[in-house]
């Protein structure tokens, strides 16, 4: 797998230095109150793995699953939920935790439905973003690390649904990208 890997973009140290930064960023900010933690799958699982034990508030933990790119590296903008939360988040304060925000049209929709079923508040935190694809207007409420426009694998991201256990965050060598 690792020979697959053509360049790494963001290492480890960088990746463990901005979970620890962001953990602290929202214990403080929940301090007395109480949490919603909600998982983006598939490619939020590791970085929410890794968040959750920096996180030193009182929290329930729920996923949902969205499909998004499938195997091409083009979003299509579709969003569709394949797997919802079991927690009502009426009245909670939630947290989405998602792997990269790319166009933003999933945390959009998550975030929409989330304030349709009455949570108090919505808050988004993701490793990665890529700000310059943006098709909506969307900013996470606690920022992970910045990546170039390229499509990146690792760290939950994959390609295809491969790549998604490299522990850090790289790209794939070109001939990679081609649709098996
Ligand atoms: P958005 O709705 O366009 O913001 O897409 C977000 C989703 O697209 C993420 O949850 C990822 O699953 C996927 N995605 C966006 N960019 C990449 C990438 O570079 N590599 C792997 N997946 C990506
Ligand atoms: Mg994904």
């Amino acid at each position: 797998m690792n020979t697959d890997i053509e360049r790494v973009i963001v290492g480890k140290d960088e990746i463990d230095k901005m979970v620890e930064r962001i953990g602290k960023e929202i214990t403080r900010d929940y301090k007395d109150k109480e949490l919603v933690i909600i998982g983006i799958l598939k490619g939020g699982f590791i970085f929410m793995a890794d968040l959750v034990r920096k996180i030193d508030v009182n929290c329930k933990i729920d996923f949902m699953s969205v499909s998004s790119y499938g195997a091409s590296t083009k979003s299509t903008g579709a969003v569709k939920i394949i797997k919802d939360v079991d927690i009502d988040v009426n009245g909670k304060n939630v947290l989405l935790v998602e792997d990269i925000i790319d166009t933003g049209l999933t945390l959009t929709y998550i975030r929409d439905l989330m304030e349709g079923r009455g949570a108090q508040s919505v808050k988004i935190v993701s490793a990665f973003d890529k700000p310059s694809r943006r098709k909506v207007e969307l900013k996470a409420d606690y920022e992970g690390i910045q990546v170039p426009d390229e499509f990146i694998v690792g760290y939950g991201l994959d390609f295809n649904n491969f790549y998604r256990n490299f522990p850090e965050v790289g790209v794939l060598r070109p001939e990679k990208y081609i649709k098996k």
